[in-house]
This record gives structure tokens, C-alpha cells and sequence, in this order.
């Protein structure tokens, strides 16, 4: 094994995604780079992202999809560096790509193409990196970064951090980035497992034990954030797309409301359906649309029993059809950073220059990616985030 080069002009430490396109961009700046990371292949989350298929971005990408305490600090780098630009690259290395829905764009074949397409810029670009590294200390100096490493020290003018968050520690992710930034004396914000399922109190699992695999459309809404889309029950309580947008939003203790009809009046066409088929019963129209799994279900969680139609008067179908569009529920909490997709919070984007990612009070220190506090919703946002960050820092490095 080589050794490590003991001066560099830009040590980048984490070789995920934000890391390895700040290498490649600031080495095709012909800048010498060295991408430093303590796991054993590169672009782990990647690998294992969008199902295997990695959701690379999102072709409406804006400035409205991200959460921070600064929601214009996103906004410079997202202009800059557009899902256009990501697109562009993706075709000029011809991976087959389609979009899935919302915007969302996935690869054809495999979330390997998206690391490839990182190593081939990376080399291009004279950039090394190298992985089963760990970072044993970080020392500032007049005028750069000291780095004590497992495989030596290394001198370097410009230091970025793109550690990422703390979601799913089993891939690599470690809190180095908020070490970094208490090292500084930066603020952090604080963090909390995002993008991640509801688990329900064993009460609620042993009611709906029948559930586990079936999938509704809800819209889901907690406090700010309302997502219309899937909704999975499983075995620990509440998953699917609507369910992994909406915990981003929730607070412990707080409702969800889920609308469990999200494309129809239920009120009004249960009334519809009473003059139409007065003889049927609730539970078997229900069933049209939903299952009878899932009917019988909601229908005992609000206590109501099925008759035929026409022995409900038109108010109180109207009632049950609203009772079953504001269906609220607390959950017990999340499945944490175990299966979470992304940490909200992180390092306070105050501190840092929205235009170049470099720390305001830290000449030459930066961060780019999920360690920042700027954090996406579900469908491609968050890769976005780490390719437009770090082709910020890579213009500048
Ligand atoms: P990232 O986590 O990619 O990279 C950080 C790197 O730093 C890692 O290689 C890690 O090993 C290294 N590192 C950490 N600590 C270190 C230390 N102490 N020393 C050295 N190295 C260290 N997003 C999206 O837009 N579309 C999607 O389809 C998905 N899907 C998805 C699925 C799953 C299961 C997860 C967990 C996440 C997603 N995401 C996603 C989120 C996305 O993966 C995430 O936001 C980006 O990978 C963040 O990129 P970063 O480069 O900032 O961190």
C-alpha cells in the first residue's frame, strides 16, 4: 500500500457522495486532492440507496425541499450547481436512467453506475482517495490543516468535512463532522433521525396485526408538512413514502393526521353511494376502494359498526366519511438512525459562507453535505444537496 502524499492542497475527509464530487471538481481545478475515509469501500449510501437503484436527484429541485434553521442557505449552491448540471453528467457517462414518479430519477440498473461515474471524475481528475483510514486528530496551522492519520500525517492548504450525518451507523456513519465543528467552536443544530418509519405502541401493533405489508395513498400532515403519497403498515407500526416525509415534520407527543381517502370527498360520496345502493353495507362499499382488511380496520378503530347504507342518515355518513379523512394517531416514535435515510441538523449553516461552504471564523476549513443543517425530503433531494454543496467548495478549494 502506498503511502500517504504528506502535502496536499485539499484533504477531503468522507468519500461518500458530497466528498468524492468535491474531489473531482477541485482536482479537474488541477489542484492536488486526497479523499481520506475510515469504511472500506467508497459511497456506501449510495450503494445502498433508492432500493439499489439510488434516486440521484429530483428533476423539481428547489430551494421549498429542504429543511434548516436558514432555509436561504441552500439556495445559492442549488442555483449554482442544478439537477440539470447532475443530469448532464449522468448522460455524459451514459447510465440508462428513468423517472420513477415526482420527479424523482433513478438509475435503470444499478447505484453502482452513480459511484462509478464518481471514481471515473476522481481519476480524471488526478484525485486520489483512499479508504480504511481513520482520522486520529486535526490541528490548524498558520496557514492549513495537520491531519494524524491511521496511514500517517498528512499537510494540507484547504480541509473539507463530508462525514455526512448519523443515519445508519452500520454503513460508517460516525459524528467526526460535529467533533470538527465543536473542535471550531461552531454551533451545531440539533440532530434527530429523519426520513425514517413510525413505530406504534404494542396496544396498536397487537389491533392491526393483520396490516403488515398492506399499502394505502394517504396525505399525511404534521405541523408545517403535508405529503400526499403511500402509506405501508409494518410490523413495528407505519412506513411507505407519506410516513418518512411526515417524521421529518414530527415532534414526540405530537398527532399525525393522515387522510385516508386523499382523492375523494368521502363524505359526499358515501351520501352518493347510500342513493345509488341503499341495500349495501358500509364495509363492502369501503372495500371497493380500500381492502376489507384495511376497512374492517379503520371501521373498529372509530367505532363504527356496519349496516346497510340506507340505515345511516346522509349527516352521518357524512360524519363517518370525515372521521375517516382526519384519522389521527401519536406515534410512539421512530425507528431511529438505524433505518433513518438522513439526520436533520448538524452544523449551524450561520457559520459558513452559503457561496463557497467555507467556515466564516476557520479560513480553509469547510463542510459540505448531511453534515451541514440542510437536509432534503424524500426523492433524490438529499444526493442534490451533497452534489451542489460540494461543487460549491470544489470551485474554491
Ligand atoms: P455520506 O454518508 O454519503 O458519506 C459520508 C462518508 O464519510 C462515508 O463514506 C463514511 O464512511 C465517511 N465517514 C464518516 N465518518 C468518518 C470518519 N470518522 N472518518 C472517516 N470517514 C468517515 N438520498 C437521495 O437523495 N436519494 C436516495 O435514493 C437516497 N436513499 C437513501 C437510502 C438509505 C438507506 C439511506 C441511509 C440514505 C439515502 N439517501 C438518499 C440519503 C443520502 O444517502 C445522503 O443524504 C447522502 O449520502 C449524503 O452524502 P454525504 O456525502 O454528505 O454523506
Amino acid at each position: 500500500m502506498n503511502e500517504l502524499p504528506q502535502q496536499i492542497d485539499v484533504l477531503i475527509i468522507g468519500a461518500g457522495a458530497a466528498g468524492l464530487m468535491c474531489a473531482a471538481v477541485a482536482g479537474q481545478r488541477g489542484r492536488s486532492v486526497l479523499v481520506l475515509d475510515h469504511a472500506n469501500k467508497v459511497g456506501k449510501k449510495i450503494l445502498m440507496s433508492g432500493g439499489g437503484r439510488c434516486n440521484f436527484t429530483n428533476l423539481y429541485t428547489s430551494p421549498e425541499n429542504f429543511y434548516s434553521e436558514n432555509p436561504h442557505f441552500c439556495k445559492s449552491a442549488l442555483a449554482r450547481y442544478t439537477q440539470w448540471d447532475f443530469i448532464a453528467l449522468v448522460e455524459k457517462h451514459g447510465i440508462p436512467y428513468h423517472e420513477k414518479t415526482l420527479g424523482q430519477l433513478f438509475c435503470d440498473n444499478k447505484s453502482k453506475d452513480i459511484v462509478d461515474l464518481l471514481l471515473a471524475e476522481c481519476r480524471a481528475a488526478k484525485a486520489q482517495v483512499r479508504t480504511r483510514c481513520s482520522i486520529e486528530s486535526v490541528k490548524p496551522l498558520g496557514n492549513g490543516y495537520r491531519v494524524e492519520t491511521s496511514l500517517g500525517p498528512v499537510q494540507c492548504q484547504s480541509l473539507v468535512i463530508a462525514t455526512g450525518g448519523l443515519s445508519i451507523p452500520t454503513m460508517g456513519a460516525t459524528g467526526f463532522g460535529y467533533d470538527i465543528a465543536r473542535q471550531f467552536g461552531l454551533r451545531l443544530v440539533p440532530t434527530r433521525a429523519a426520513l425514517v418509519p413510525f413505530t406504534q405502541h404494542k396496544r396498536q401493533l397487537e389491533r392491526q396485526q393483520e396490516l403488515p405489508g398492506s399499502a394505502i395513498p394517504v396525505t399525511a400532515t404534521c405541523g408545517a408538512g403535508s405529503f400526499h403519497e403511500q402509506m405501508l403498515f409494518t410490523h413495528r407500526g407505519l412506513s411507505g413514502p407519506a410516513v418518512l416525509q411526515i417524521s421529518s415534520y414530527w415532534r414526540e407527543g405530537e398527532p399525525v393526521s393522515f387522510d385516508l381517502a386523499p382523492d375523494l370527498d368521502l363524505a359526499e360520496w358515501l351520501v352518493q353511494q347510500r342513493q345509488e345502493k341503499p341495500e349495501a353495507h358500509l364495509h363492502t362499499v369501503l372495500a371497493g376502494f380500500w381492502s376489507k382488511k384495511l376497512t374492517q380496520h379503520f371501521l373498529s378503530e372509530k367505532g363504527i359498526e356496519s349496516r346497510p347504507l340506507k340505515q345511516f342518515s346522509p349527516s352521518e355518513l357524512a360524519e363517518i366519511g370525515m372521521a375517516l379523512q382526519t384519522w389521527q394517531l401519536v406515534p410512539a416514535g421512530t425507528e431511529g438512525y438505524r433505518t433513518a435515510e438522513v439526520t436533520l441538523g448538524g452544523v449551524d449553516t450561520d457559520a459558513i459562507s452559503s457561496r463557497t461552504m467555507e467556515c466564516k471564523t476557520q479560513p480553509g476549513l469547510y463542510f459540505i453535505g448531511e453534515v451541514l443543517d440542510v437536509t432534503g425530503w424524500l426523492g433524490g433531494y438529499n444526493f442534490q444537496w451533497a452534489w451542489s454543496s460540494a461543487h460549491a467548495a470544489g470551485e474554491v478549494v
